[in-house]
């Protein structure tokens, strides 16, 4: 293959060992994506896709955005790198204070990293930190949650809890981390938005609590909603009880919101959007649209001042972060993205959207092999049936679903379908109209 021309099929696709892959499949009959442009893809047979998922939940602006492009265009050209430590530029500073007003509470104090993974590792250490700074160096155990989804970095994957994630690497994951239940319950099924019944599953935190010494917690980590795993809503009331689980015991509360951030849930964050809010919030993804890597951790300003106050003058307060923390390139997508995200008033668009979006979804109920739906905001999972192996249905309706062209991403047997914030209601028809063409093109292989 000509280096410049990355339309074509290269002349070898053995040598790239792709990540979260089936690379055996994969490389048998790949699925190369050559073009971008608003909420649609073209593949290199020269297919359009829909792109249900924006992306991996990071495109909510579309495909394509000038405004995005000539903003990292002018910084390259002007600014191409500040080393993060000890140094600084403009740009970061007038980010951090933008992310800041779109925060719940104060969780004004903005550090900045690589992505969600490394946004959720930052966090897990600020909480330690913090801890250290008051004299509770003991408080060294994490409270994550079954089927939870946080990255892939070792502290991100210990606190997580989907199996097949940590499997493999439980001889090396971090000490100390116990898990909640999951939220998700049997009489859950096709529940459209958030569920009645399973507050009271918040109360695992106090039981571990009590059984571990809460005195030995340093904090308790939550995606508000369960991405990953296939939307998994919390029960009403859930993130309230656990607010106040971690208040009786002084252990930190952190929101992963890498994908429920901005906007979505129809709220700019997922704890403005239930009301609850945590010492410390991750997001990543959407902050740039997807285009350069960047996560975020929004910290409330009692746990900076305690660990900024806890060092002399003239020392590093905290002895941690990124080659790429914060780099200008990143910035400048995000601060053309925070002002798409105002002038588009893409929040309330999202919300605008949403009911339209699950209604839509829940249409599909009726499809024979489809086993659960649920949703929220612009998020929706579809649970297919299993087959004689996990994840078997999920992969072959997901390619039969590519092969009626609407793009997204299966994890398991679950469907994970997130449109962009951007969408139309004609786009939603022409989501649920292909989703309908290829489950139903799945059942019939039976
Ligand atoms: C909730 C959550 N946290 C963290 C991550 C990890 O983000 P990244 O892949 O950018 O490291 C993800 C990725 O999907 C996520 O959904």
């Amino acid at each position: 293959m000509k280096s410049q021309n990355r339309t074509e099929i290269p002349n070898s696709l053995h040598e790239h060992w792709m990540p979260f892959t089936s690379n055996k499949d994969f490389k048998k009959d790949p699925r190369l994506i050559t073009e971008a442009k608003g909420v649609y893809l073209k593949d290199h047979k020269g297919r359009t896709q829909i792109d249900a998922s924006s992306g991996l939940f990071c495109n909510p602006l579309g495909h394509g955005r000038k405004e995005i492009i000539e903003a990292i265009t002018k910084q390259l050209e002007t600014l191409d790198y500040v080393q993060p430590f000890q140094q600084g530029f403009g740009g970061s500073f007038e980010l951090a204070t933008k992310i800041a007003k779109h925060t719940p509470g104060n969780l004004n104090q903005i550090f900045y990293t690589i992505c969600g993974s490394t946004a959720v590792e930052t966090a897990l250490k600020i909480c330690i930190a913090y801890h250290k700074a008051r004299g509770h160096g003991q408080r060294f155990r994490f409270v994550g949650r079954e089927r939870a989804y946080h990255g892939m970095n070792i502290g991100a994957t210990s606190v997580g809890g989907m199996i097949n994630n940590v499997k493999t690497f439980a001889s090396i994951l971090m000490p100390g981390v116990v898990h909640m239940r999951h939220t998700h319950l049997p009489e859950h099924k096709f529940v459209k938005g958030q569920p009645e019944t399973g507050k009271e599953l918040a109360d695992d935190l106090d039981r571990i609590a009590l059984n571990f010494g809460s005195e030995n917690i340093a904090a308790c980590i939550v995606e508000p909603i369960s991405g990953s795993t296939g939307t998994l809503v919390p029960p009403k009331g859930y993130l309230k009880r656990l607010r106040e689980i971690c208040d009786k015991h002084d252990i930190l509360l952190i929101f992963d919101e890498v994908i429920t951030g901005w906007g979505r849930t129809g709220s700019s964050f997922a704890a403005k959007e239930y009301g609850v809010t945590p010492d410390l919030m991750t997001m990543a993804k959407a902050t740039t649209n997807g285009i350069v890597p960047m996560g975020v951790v929004a910290v409330k300003e009692e746990i900076y001042d305690t660990i900024i106050n806890a060092s002399p003058d003239g020392v590093i307060e905290l002895f941690h972060g990124y080659t790429y923390s914060g780099i200008p390139v990143a910035v400048a997508a995000a601060l053309a993205v925070q002002d798409i995200f105002e002038k588009e008033d893409i929040f309330k668009r999202a919300k605008n959207l949403s009911s339209y979006f699950l209604d839509g979804l829940f249409s599909l109920k009726d499809i024979d092999c489809i086993e659960n739906i649920r949703g929220y905001g612009l998020m929706g999972g579809i649970d297919i049936k299993k087959s004689d192996r996990p994840g078997k249905a999920g992969f072959l309706t997901y390619k039969k679903c590519y092969e009626a062209g609407v793009n997204f991403k299966a994890t398991g047997d679950c469907l994970i379908i997130a449109p962009p914030f951007i969408s139309e209601k004609k786009h939603i028809d022409e989501m649920i109209d292909k989703l309908r063409q290829g489950i139903t093109a799945y059942s019939k292989l039976k």
